[in-house]
């Protein structure tokens, strides 16, 4: 959705959903609940936190200090405490739990697998002595660059297990790109499969990753290869490993190393409007309460469910919500690995009535997809057994809310359109689905122990009752990023500098209805929303550059039916601008080279070729002019600051 045509859906809208009487009844917070822990957290911000995180969470080392801010905006929270993610996903539920099912898989293909939690613990642990027997250790950082399969979650659990730090790449990402995060991680070890299934296709993840290799990762010892599509692939005994011939000879015991509450989990690479892409950093005990509480309270979750966040493991959605959250609650996980629509339109219908999937939890951008391909396609499942859906990354239009109400929910289910980001590592601003009225377009309200605010140009906090601003958090919460790895400066610049440290800027624009309600306008920086993937335009720029024939790029967002957005380069060439067909050959080769550069996600939709970029007489580009020309719209600005007023019309496409 564009910011524009946001608005104007969300200033039409006056809908309000009210709460399932269904739900509420055996909900796990209903409005007297929730009022109780927003008064609680409201009384005493961190003594919430600090009481949630005993409860919640398995110690092994019980912390004695909440929240230190001597070296604020970078918080520290339960310093003292000692603790392990991993045995917090899988120890603690063998008891009681061992023998429920933790994942279900489905392949492309049709393939099944299911674990039990005694089965996961076990598989964990044998990654995990893979992992020791390889070299790794805690702190060690491991680059997972995997297929959506079980093994994805077992690696992910087995750093966890030995305080080794992971980065996921998602594998749409291009070699290039994986061998960036490698480098910026300085990683000691690549799992990687021979290649994955996404469309009757197979993701050469092997190949890009020797491609990556050959082009530097230095610190690199080993690769860890899991066999999965069984096609050829090159393989180099001195450095690579098959999982099947290290794995499972390992013992299937391995005692979790205990690591401090702020030791690093995680490191997931997102983009931001300037330079290279960063590597968000999380905590082990601070992520994975905000993991954990929110998959109770807005998720509703509970032993009996079978859950199914469609996103990948790539993504921070994939960490918090199919990885820890629903793991540290004991909830059964559903994985798919390929596309929506294969065989048929109805493929994710078909999943969600062949596993009793009773949570749904997916993006906009595959919501107005599915929506598009007809009624029939879902009419034709049982889909009883759901009785909660839920929507993230991007804002969802009204329209496409209503579809997914209507029918998917049958006019009955609640739906839960989750705000948050990569760097606040889970759920920020969100119905709670037993005690929030739901209107479509808007995320709703803060969840408890969560302070969001509006504030003006001068970061002064509006009160008002219809308030539009920049969406600024006020206080420390335990699972936003600690910091961006290897560059303090840029995360304190980039979070906290614009209002002299006094907020965490999110970097979104919303505007605050009169009943207290958040409705998301988009990104107020240079960051694109492409199908709930961000992408930063700078990062297509310099990919654009790069190729010798390019001279100067410039990347604006465009307003798509189905992505949200979709990306629109200005090209400015070094020799002659190019016309006809060989404009379509370069606009071609250029659109292979991004692919090639940061990944298909990031291919340019139209490249437009110029003789030059409109510029101040600064030498500043006039991007918000060049978003309006890629809408089409017509040119109402004042272009006369412009150095040259005449380009205009060319890149207007009218000469
Ligand atoms: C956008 C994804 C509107 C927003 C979890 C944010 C949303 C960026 C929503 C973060 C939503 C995410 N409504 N906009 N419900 N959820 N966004 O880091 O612009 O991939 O800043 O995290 O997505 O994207 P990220």
């Amino acid at each position: 959705m564009s910011e524009s045509q946001n608005i104007k859906s969300v200033l039409t809208e006056d809908r309000v959903f009210p709460q399932s009487a269904a739900f509420v009844s055996q909900a796990r917070l209903d409005a007297d609940r929730l009022a109780a822990l927003h008064a609680a957290a409201a009384r005493d911000h961190v003594g919430f936190w600090g009481d949630l995180a005993k409860k919640e969470l398995g110690w092994q080392t019980p912390f004695t200090r909440v929240l230190d801010d001597s070296q604020a905006p970078n918080y520290r929270w339960f310093t003292d405490g000692k603790l392990n993610a991993s045995a917090n996903c899988l120890d603690r539920h063998l008891g009681a739990r061992g023998d429920k099912l933790a994942i279900r898989f489905e392949g492309e293909k049709g393939d099944t697998r299911n674990y039990t939690y005694r089965q996961l613990h076990a598989e964990v642990c044998r990654v995990a002595n893979a992992l020791k027997a390889l070299g790794i250790g805690k702190g060690d950082r491991v680059v997972i660059y995997m297929p959506m399969v079980p093994e994805a979650v077992m690696a992910m659990q087995a750093c966890a297990r030995i305080g080794a730090i992971h980065s996921i790449v998602f594998g749409g990402f291009s070699s290039t790109a994986l061998k960036d995060r490698i480098e910026d991680a300085g990683a000691r070890l690549l799992i990687t499969a021979d290649g994955g299934h996404r469309g009757g296709q197979i993701v050469e993840l092997k190949r890009a990753a020797d491609d990556a290799l050959a082009q530097g990762c230095k610190t690199l010892d080993k690769v860890l290869v899991l066999k999965r599509t069984g096609h050829d692939v090159a393989f180099d005994a001195r450095r690579d490993v098959w999982w099947h011939e290290i794995v499972p000879k390992q013992s299937e015991r391995c005692d979790p190393q205990w690591v401090e509450s702020e030791h690093p989990l995680f490191l997931l690479y997102t983009s931001g409007s300037t330079g290279k892409p960063k590597g968000i950093q999380h905590s082990t005990g601070g992520y994975l309460l905000g993991a954990m509480t929110t998959c109770q309270w807005v998720f509703d979750l509970r032993d009996d469910d079978v859950f199914w966040c469609t996103a990948d493991v790539g993504w921070i959605t994939g960490h918090s919500y199919v990885c820890y959250g629903p793991l540290a609650c004991g909830a059964t996980i559903l994985m798919y690995e390929g596309a929506p629509t294969v065989p048929d339109a109805g493929r994710f219908w078909k999943i969600a009535q062949d596993h009793g999937v009773t949570i749904f939890y997916t993006a906009p951008t595959a919501i107005r997809a599915l929506m598009r391909l007809g009624d029939d396609w879902p009419k034709r499942y049982d889909l009883s057994k759901l009785r909660l859906l839920g929507s993230v990354g991007e804002p969802i239009n009204p329209e496409a809310w209503m579809w997914y109400h209507k029918v998917i929910g049958k006019e009955q289910l609640p739906i839960v359109d989750t705000w948050w980001q990569t760097e606040t590592g889970s759920i920020m601003i969100s119905p709670i689905p037993g005690a929030v009225p739901t209107k479509p377009g808007s995320c709703t309200k803060p969840l408890p122990g969560i302070a969001v605010e509006v504030v003006d140009e001068a970061g002064d906090v509006l009160t008002g009752k219809d308030a539009g601003g920049y969406l600024v958090i006020t206080k420390p919460w335990p699972s936003m990023l600690r910091t961006i790895w290897n560059d303090n400066e840029r995360y304190l610049k980039t979070y906290w500098g614009q209002f002299s440290n006094r907020y965490y800027v999110a970097g979104d624009s919303t505007h605050r209805d009169e009943d207290g309600y958040y409705w998301i306008m988009g990104r107020i920086d240079d960051v694109l929303n492409v199908s709930g993937h961000r992408l930063g335009t700078m990062e297509i720029e310099s990919a654009l550059v790069s190729h010798p024939a390019v001279a100067e790029a410039a990347v604006v967002g465009r307003p798509h039916e189905i992505k949200g957005e979709s990306v629109f380069a200005f090209v400015i060439c070094r020799g002659e601008r190019p016309r006809g067909a060989e404009a379509e050959q370069l606009a071609k080769t250029l659109r292979d080279h991004v692919g090639r550069e940061i990944g298909a996600l990031a291919k340019p939709d139209e490249i437009r070729f110029a003789d030059n970029l409109p510029k101040t007489r600064s030498g500043k580009i006039m991007r918000r002019l060049l978003r309006s020309i890629a809408k089409g719209e017509e040119i109402t600005q004042d272009v006369s600051t412009l150095e040259n007023p005449a380009i205009v019309k060319q890149l207007a496409g009218q000469d």
